[in-house]
């Protein structure tokens, strides 16, 4: 789905780029261009990226509950 019209920016480019290391709307706007024109798009990416650090701290904290 795209999130970011102005810059053609996906929500799987999103959660990439949170698996990459990309942390705030700052970085992520540096990186692709998300929310720097119109700003509509803020709020969705704003909410993928912390979905994205939210299911990533889950499946470690998952890992470490029940090792294998
Ligand atoms: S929709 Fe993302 S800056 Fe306009």
């Amino acid at each position: 789905m795209y999130v970011c019209l102005c810059t053609g920016v996906t929500d799987r480019e999103i959660r990439e780029a949170a698996e990459n290391g990309i942390t705030s709307m700052r970085q992520l706007g540096k990186e692709l261009g998300v929310g720097r024109q119109c700003g509509r798009c803020a709020c969705t990416a704003r909410e993928i990226l912390r979905e994205s650090r939210t299911s990533d701290y889950l499946s470690m904290a998952n890992l470490l509950a029940h090792p294998a």
